[in-house]
């Protein structure tokens, strides 16, 4: 069995008499870091087989090489609405263009990652997949689409490439390796992990916001002394949530259900009580289409039926939008279902990663987290985001939380303490850039910084003001500039200020700055994008095709990196 860290063959297993001469390439699409494991670890394995292994990002392999390969793996994830990763939108460009070559030689398969609660589920992974096989290249073994729980289905895959390749041609007998024999290796020398986490004590939870906001930021301080955890600035620590017990009492009550009956709670058909695997270990608070088509399967019913067969997918999508399970149950009511039959179909609660704030120089037994409370109004309930409802409400100091380090390979600080440093990050998108500081101050980083930080209102919004203005007084930070959007008549953002600043951003910029983006993807990182694009034009007198061209570059060079959801 293999892990989510790093991988390793067990004494013996591995085969050195083995002369594989094939030359395989693995490329991968990452935001979060997920693909780069996953193909870090078929790397492994096959190089550990004697193949002559090329792995690399999307965007760092040379397109022209492409004609050149004859066996290719992909792994990909998509995000927002069918999107490429970062590191993987040159490549998916030069794939999708006429000077995609023709690729009749080449053999390959991909693994595409994702979520199937959005709309475009793994579509960058079904394009790339759809586009090889037009420009003649041979699909070896089925893609696969792997949902939140990708451990399972994305080994299973791995296991088939790593078979195909050892069965097929050229007479090497290849070693019937199988995944049974790939075993865990603890991440960075601790023995916790996502497969098996670390109950950290709650040390300290507190609000950023001050009396009035429109916000709640909780601050939370958790102890990780002695789970042998290492990170680096820009790294995400993971939670496992639990759901909110009333909810999980609302849908045991509407379904007339029993909470003490045992049921599985997981494919091993372990078990527990009926709550308390509502509570750990299933997601109920979000909808997937795959979901609705399978309880359709199980609990025939008009109006659920039709809403899956409608002409007009909108209105699906529309459904899911903002409703729960308690809503499906009332909506497609009534019920005659058994408590078992409707948990196998439900997805595994997944953990919620949050940008560390702290840092390990400076505070190695300690990890810091800002996490913004989600609540909203929508069909006439209050919705609660899941872990972070659970942090604001139902966490006290003395608590303790299952967590493990999840590291993000596309959010760290330059190798050079003396690199210029650029920072976006209005609201929680704040939270790396005080870990950045943090290291910054602790190695004595004698690189400049400046921080871009908004949120609503300055008396009541300012999160971590006391820092700031502290490592401003030692140094520490260079600039600072914000931006309340509610204090004024007319809203300020922080793309605001940085258009005010554009000669001097652009100067920091030649001086071979490095640009960080953190929050909210939609609408802010698009538009700080779009500002980069108009600061390059107007003062670097460039087309918008050269700005574009040059933001590309930053990106390959590490030099433009987004924590964005
Ligand atoms: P608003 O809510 O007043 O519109 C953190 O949430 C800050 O980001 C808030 O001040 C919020 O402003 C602001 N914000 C909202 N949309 C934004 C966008 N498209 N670009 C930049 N900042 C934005």
């Amino acid at each position: 069995y293999y892990g989510n860290t790093a991988l390793d063959m067990k004494p013996g297993a591995a085969t050195q008499n083995q002369t594989n001469t094939k030359e395989v390439t693995i490329l991968y699409g990452s935001q979060t870091g997920n693909c780069q494991r996953l193909a870090e670890e078929l790397s492994e394995t096959l190089g550990s087989q004697g193949y002559k292994v090329t792995l690399s990002s999307m965007n760092e392999f040379k397109s022209t090489q492409l004609k050149k390969l004859s066996y290719l793996f992909l792994i990909i994830s998509t995000h927002g609405e069918g999107d490429p990763p970062d590191n993987a939108i040159a490549f998916y460009e030069y794939l999708f263009s006429r000077r995609a070559p023709k690729l009749n030689d080449l053999s390959f398969s991909v693994l595409s990652l994702g979520d199937s609660s959005y709309e475009f589920f793994c579509e960058t992974g079904k394009k790339i997949d759809q586009r090889l096989e037009e420009l003649g290249a041979k699909r070896v073994t089925a893609r696969v689409d792997c949902d939140l729980d990708f451990d399972d289905p994305a080994a299973e895959w791995l296991g088939t490439v790593v078979k195909y390749l050892n069965e097929t041609g050229e007479g090497t007998s290849g070693s019937s390796q199988s995944l049974s024999s790939i075993s865990v290796l603890p991440n960075s020398g601790s023995t916790y992990s996502r497969r098996n986490p670390f109950k950290a004590e709650v040390l300290e939870n507190i609000n950023l916001n001050g009396r009035g906001s429109n916000k709640e930021t909780r601050h939370l301080e958790l102890s990780i002394e002695g789970s042998g955890f290492t990170f680096k600035p820009g790294d995400s620590l993971g939670i496992f949530p639990e759901n909110n017990p009333e909810l999980v009492g609302l849908i045991i009550n509407e379904m007339g259900w029993d909470q003490d009956e045992l049921v599985p709670f997981n494919k091993q058909g372990e078990t527990c009580s009926l709550h308390e695997a509502l509570k750990h270990h299933y997601e109920l608070t979000v909808l997937t289409k795959p979901l609705l088509e399978k309880l359709s399967q199980i609990h025939p019913n008009e109006r659920l039926t039709e809403l899956l067969q409608s002409e007009n997918k909108q209105e699906l999508q529309t459904y899911m939008e903002g409703r729960d399970l308690v809503d499906v149950i009332r909506d497609f009511a009534p019920w005659d279902l058994q408590a078992a039959q409707f948990i196998a179909i439900l997805r595994k609660l997944p953990a919620r990663l949050y940008s560390i704030a702290s840092s390990y120089e400076a505070n190695p037994e300690e990890v810091h987290l800002t996490i913004g409370a989600v609540r909203y109004e929508a069909h006439e309930r209050t919705r609660h985001g899941v872990c972070s409802i659970q942090c604001a409400e139902r966490v006290l100091p003395g608590d303790y939380l299952p967590v493990y380090v999840h590291e993000n390979p596309n959010f760290h600080l330059p190798e050079d303490p003396s690199a210029p440093i650029i920072m976006i990050g209005p609201g929680t998108g704040i939270a790396p850039f005080r870990s950045f500081l943090e290291e910054r101050e602790a190695v004595e980083a004698p690189g400049k910084s400046w921080l871009f930080f908004g949120d609503q209102h300055y008396v009541t919004d300012f999160l971590y003001q006391i820092d700031w203005q502290r490592w401003l007084k030692m140094g520490v930070l260079t600039r600072m500039d914000i931006a309340f959007s509610r204090d004024t008549e007319e809203k300020v953002y922080v793309q605001h200020r940085m258009l005010e600043k554009k000669q001097e951003l652009y100067k920091w910029l030649r001086e071979g700055a490095y640009l960080y983006i953190c929050g909210d993807e939609k609408h802010m990182a698009h538009d700080v994008h779009t500002t980069l694009l108009m600061i390059l034009e107007e003062e670097g007198g460039m087309t918008s095709e050269e700005a574009n061209e040059y933001l590309t570059q930053l990106l390959r060079e590490k030099r433009y990196q987004r924590d964005v959801y």
